[in-house]
């Protein structure tokens, strides 16, 4: 039997709507409308993709987006200088410094993104969110992670009480998508480069993400049957080819949901950037 497909672009219409809800509600009580800076150092070719359609989508939304572009060679100490300025600007409830980051900064990136306070961390990875995410407290969670929870609850697929298990354990991805998991009480393992009988774990699985960075990675094999499958990865394989971390074809055979790449949960991160960046600006103003 052919998995349901379950569609990027479908859940994030769906999400955004949520998000401009709530956007519209606060505009309408404060006057004020939300403010997102996204900061990107360099040139990077594809990061400079994805800060233009995370601009785009601000602007489609209603709120007001600024992208701070700096030179490839800029010290640590005036990136932080510029973080430490957009702290302190009232107008900007939401801040994003756009990774990888150049090489010569990948030494201090903690550092740096440390310095984003926790409040406008909309990405959060700043420690203090991560902290309240792993205790269960109200914070700003992860965009890619949060997408992939919103779409398997819009979709109905129960997680309370079901095996998860997550293939990665990088903490963009892995590390805080087994939290939302187990904030939603599914029995959640964490498989990585040194689990034993990874197949045999991930066939245990109701719910199975795959963040592990390996094109088609995941195999039918390593599926159980009638499972949901979300694949969070993106290689290029060739110049004009992306796929997933999981084998689209052969699963898709035997999963009773996926996600395809492109098309998929890529999609939602977007989404829910715009839904962080209205629930900071939520916070800072009410
Ligand atoms: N580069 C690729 N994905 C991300 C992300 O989720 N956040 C940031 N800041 N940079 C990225």
């Amino acid at each position: 039997m052919s998995a349901v497909i379950l569609s990027g672009k479908v859940y994030a219409e769906k999400l955004k709507a949520e998000a401009k809800v709530k956007l519209d509600a606060l505009v309408a009580k404060t006057g004020i409308k939300p403010g997102l800076t996204v900061i990107i150092v360099g040139e990077d070719p594809a990061s400079q993709v994805y800060v233009r359609n995370k601009h785009r989508t601000c602007e489609e939304m209603g709120i007001n987006s600024q992208v701070v572009n700096l030179p490839q060679d800029i010290s640590k100490e005036e990136l932080i200088a510029n973080i430490e300025k957009l702290n302190n600007d009232t107008a900007v409830h939401g801040i994003l410094l756009q990774l990888p980051l150049p090489k010569a900064l990948q030494q201090y990136e903690s550092e740096i993104l440390y310095k984003i306070i926790p409040e406008k961390d909309v990405d959060g990875f700043h420690p203090v969110n991560v902290g309240k995410l792993s205790i269960g407290e109200k914070c700003m969670v992860p965009c890619t992670p949060l997408g992939c929870i919103k779409m398997l609850e819009l979709a109905g697929i129960d997680i309370d009480g079901k095996n998860a298990v997550v293939i990665g354990r990088s903490n963009i991805v892995g590390k805080p998508m087994a939290n939302l998991l187990l904030a939603r009480n599914a029995t959640v393992t964490v498989c990585h480069s040194h689990t034993k009988n990874l197949a045999q774990i991930a066939a245990s699985a109701d719910i199975l993400i795959a963040a592990v960075g390996r094109p088609e990675f995941v195999t039918a094999d390593m599926v159980k049957e009638g499972a949901a499958v979300i694949d969070v990865g993106i290689n290029r394989i060739a110049p004009k080819k992306l796929v997933g971390d999981v084998d689209f074809a052969s699963v898709s055979e035997k999963a009773g949901f996926i996600t395809p790449v492109p098309g998929g949960v890529g999609l939602l991160t977007i989404a829910m950037l715009m839904q962080n960046t209205v629930e900071a600006a939520q916070a800072q103003l009410i």
